[in-house]
């Protein structure tokens, strides 16, 4: 048998129709920046979507409280569960009881500079995540004899120290953190169920993909939250670490649109999902500071603690099947996302501003308190 071909005729497991409507899909990562693009791009589209989030002491739904309706709704076509990525048995019980159509599998520990701290953790979670999702559908199809199509969240920190630029579908793998292994793993054992079970299980290999709801410790998000926050007089420096790292920034909601298209297509495979285009950290700030007419030389320091113990130096993907099996393509530029996100942390930190005058404490910064922000 083709691996890459679903086990419907080997199994007897029969897929619903692309047409059929609504579809139900379940998302891990929810909350997360892309979980919330990806909710509001399924809502949008008709779908019922049932969300995995971990329990925590405080509420982390923020990203999707605009897409919540009130429990007590009868029709919400969004759904909350708990679970844990950890958690193999709560994870297949949710996926029994759910029986979607489709699963988005986005939930990881995703910040590389965190995985060199808790590597054991990160592996589990990353990792070995994504095989407790798939025993949970592989389970789920065999005694249902429905099929579920899969989508692993692959990234191309995998690529790592790549031999070759820009990197595609058949660059050999070289991860160069705890992170990236993790991610070669969970990519490794999808396809392997592919091949071996015939799950309709799909890998998109994102490149970094920004927007206004990116967490605050990723590069990006710290420097135009910096440059806005700055700009109002709330801070007054910010520190980073290797300038001269280059990746190759998207938007994150037009990436999640690559996302579903895999999902649509007859056959599961792996496509890279990138802008082709690939600019430094340094220019990164250089754009976001000089929208608000600063010169990032004025604020920026190094600080080596933000140094990795291993880097990647060079990112930059081709998209090109992507492009030619999905028809998907990036809609927003670099500067636009620049633009986009500096302007959103601006409109933040005025209100930050305004609370501050009014008496109150300032927003929380990472790493004023507690673990240094990574
Ligand atoms: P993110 O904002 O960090 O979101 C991660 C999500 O995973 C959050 O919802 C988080 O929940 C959840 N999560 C973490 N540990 C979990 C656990 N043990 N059990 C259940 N849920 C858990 O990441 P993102 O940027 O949206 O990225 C989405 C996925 O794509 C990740 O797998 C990431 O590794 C991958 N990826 C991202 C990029 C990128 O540039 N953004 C590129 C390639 C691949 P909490 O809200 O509770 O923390
Ligand atoms: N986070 C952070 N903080 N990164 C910094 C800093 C800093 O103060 N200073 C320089 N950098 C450099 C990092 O060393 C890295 O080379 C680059 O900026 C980007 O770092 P991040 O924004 O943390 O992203 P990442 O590339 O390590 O990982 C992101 O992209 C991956 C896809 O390639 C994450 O979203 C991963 O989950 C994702 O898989």
């Amino acid at each position: 048998m083709d691996g890459r071909q679903p086990a419907a005729a080997a199994s007897g497991v029969e897929y619903g129709s692309v047409a059929t409507t609504p579809k139900r899909a379940l998302v891990t990562g929810i909350t997360g920046q892309d979980g919330s693009y990806l909710a509001e791009c399924l809502l949008g589209l008709g779908y019922e979507v049932h969300g995995l989030v971990r329990r925590s002491s405080t509420f982390g739904t923020q990203r999707i409280e605009h897409l919540y309706r009130d429990i007590h709704d009868e029709h919400r076509p969004l759904v909350l569960h708990h679970g844990d990525m950890a958690d193999g048995s709560g994870l297949a019980r949710l996926v029994r009881a759910i029986r979607p159509d489709e699963v988005y599998n986005l939930a990881a520990q995703s910040h590389v500079r965190v995985s060199f701290d808790q590597p054991a953790y990160t592996a589990d979670v990353t990792g070995l995540g994504a095989l407790r999702l798939l025993e949970a559908i592989r389970d789920c199809q065999e005694t249902s004899g429905r099929g579920i199509r899969f989508y692993q969240a692959s990234s191309s920190e995998m690529f790592g120290t790549a031999a070759e630029s820009p990197q595609r579908e058949t660059t050999p793998f070289h991860p160069r953190s705890p992170y990236g292994a993790a991610k070669v793993y969970a990519h490794c054992i999808t396809v392997n169920y592919r091949e071996s079970y015939g799950l309709h299980a799909s890998c998109g290999i994102l490149f970094n993909h920004e927007s206004p709801r990116r967490g605050e410790t990723f590069v990006t998000r710290k420097i135009t939250r910096a440059a806005a926050r700055i700009k109002v007089g709330l801070q007054q420096k910010l520190y980073l670490g290797n300038l001269d790292a280059r990746r190759d920034w998207g938007f994150a909601g037009d990436y999640v649109e690559a996302m579903r298209l895999m999902l649509q297509q007859p056959e599961a495979d792996d496509y890279v999902v990138a802008t082709g285009e690939t600019h430094s950290v340094r220019e990164f700030c250089e754009q976001a500071f000089g929208r608000l007419g600063l010169d990032f030389r004025d604020f920026v320091a190094i600080d080596p603690r933000y140094f990795r113990p291993a880097e990647v130096d060079l990112l930059q993907g081709c998209a090109e099947k992507a492009r030619a099996r999905l028809g998907w393509r990036p809609r927003v530029s670099f500067s636009e996302l620049v633009a986009m996100m500096v302007d959103a942390d601006v409109e933040l930190a005025e209100r930050e501003r305004a609370l501050v005058a009014m008496g109150h404490a300032a927003f929380p910064q990472h790493g004023q308190s507690g673990p240094s922000r990574p």
